[in-house]
């Protein structure tokens, strides 16, 4: 017993030697970190470098062998069908294009991952749909498609339905991408009131300067020409003190607010 770990000191995600890759090309070596509960983790670095790749790994899309991601201690590879349904439910994604489907309603796009998992009378479905559509500011476009509503609605949709089953850690990949710069200083302030709100675990990758430091928390910063971590740390304290001119330029550019 003396060597279990207090449930208290689990990281809530630990990512321990991770290598990401396609087939024989190794994109990443040795990733490791931890992510405490209710943190905010941003994921940054060159275009390309392997930052939705890891991400992939990450929620389960692409695997790694047993030993290298832990959910509150489970790992990831060796969970039982059971537990990774645990673990996977606990997962709201945000990807790329929002990813909604054209034919179903904003309110039906947002309902699916609630139908698939925790069918619930539809008058209660309905109530929890407007709850997390209201959240996101969407409430009165629900009945409209996807072509209906512009870029930056169809990504608070894509929030919206990624929110509904009460997820304890979102991930995102770069949310602000294709969206004009007042989208997406509202997505950034979106995702930074639902954190305090909700103290929902958070990663998100990024490329953008704006969102990095508006959110300005942890920054994991992946390199591509060493496949490895090259900085984990405050955004803006690595922009002043890193020690690493590449770290520096890549946080300098366009920052200087
Ligand atoms: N499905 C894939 N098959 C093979 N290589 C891929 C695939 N997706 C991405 N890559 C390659 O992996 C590297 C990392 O890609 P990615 O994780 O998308 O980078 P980032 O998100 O940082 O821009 C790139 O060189 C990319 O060309
Ligand atoms: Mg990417």
């Amino acid at each position: 017993m003396e060597d279990m770990p207090m449930p208290h000191t689990i990281p809530f995600l630990k990512v321990r030697n991770l290598e990401t890759r396609y087939g024989q090309r190794v994109i990443m070596r040795n990733i490791s970190f931890e992510l405490k509960k209710g943190e905010i983790c941003l994921i940054i670095g060159g275009s390309g470098c392997g930052k939705s790749t890891l991400l992939r790994y990450m929620i389960g899309l692409m695997t790694s062998p047993p030993g290298h991601i832990f959910y509150q201690g489970i790992d990831f590879a060796l969970a039982d069908p059971i537990q990774y349904e645990q673990i996977s439910q606990q997962f709201g994604v945000l990807f790329q294009s929002g990813a909604l489907w054209s034919a179903m309603t904003i309110a039906e796009n947002v309902a699916l991952p609630l139908k698939r998992h925790h069918p619930l009378h539809p008058d209660v479905m309905t109530d929890l749909v407007s709850l997390k559509l209201a959240l996101v500011g969407l409430e009165s476009y629900k009945d409209l498609y996807p072509s209906e509503i512009s870029g930056g609605m169809r990504k608070l949709a894509g929030l919206a339905r990624a929110m509904i089953l009460d997820p304890n850690i979102l991930f995102f990949d770069e949310p602000s991408a294709g969206l004009d710069p007042i989208s997406a200083r509202h997505l950034d302030d979106l995702i930074l009131n639902i954190n305090r709100s909700f103290g929902t675990t958070m990663v998100i990758v990024t490329h953008d300067l704006e969102s990095i430091f508006k959110i300005n928390s942890r920054v994991i910063f992946l390199d591509a020409e060493t496949q490895s971590i090259l900085a984990d740390g405050l955004a803006k304290e690595l922009r002043d003190h890193s020690d690493k001119e590449k770290i520096r330029k890549f946080l300098s550019f366009h920052s200087d607010r």
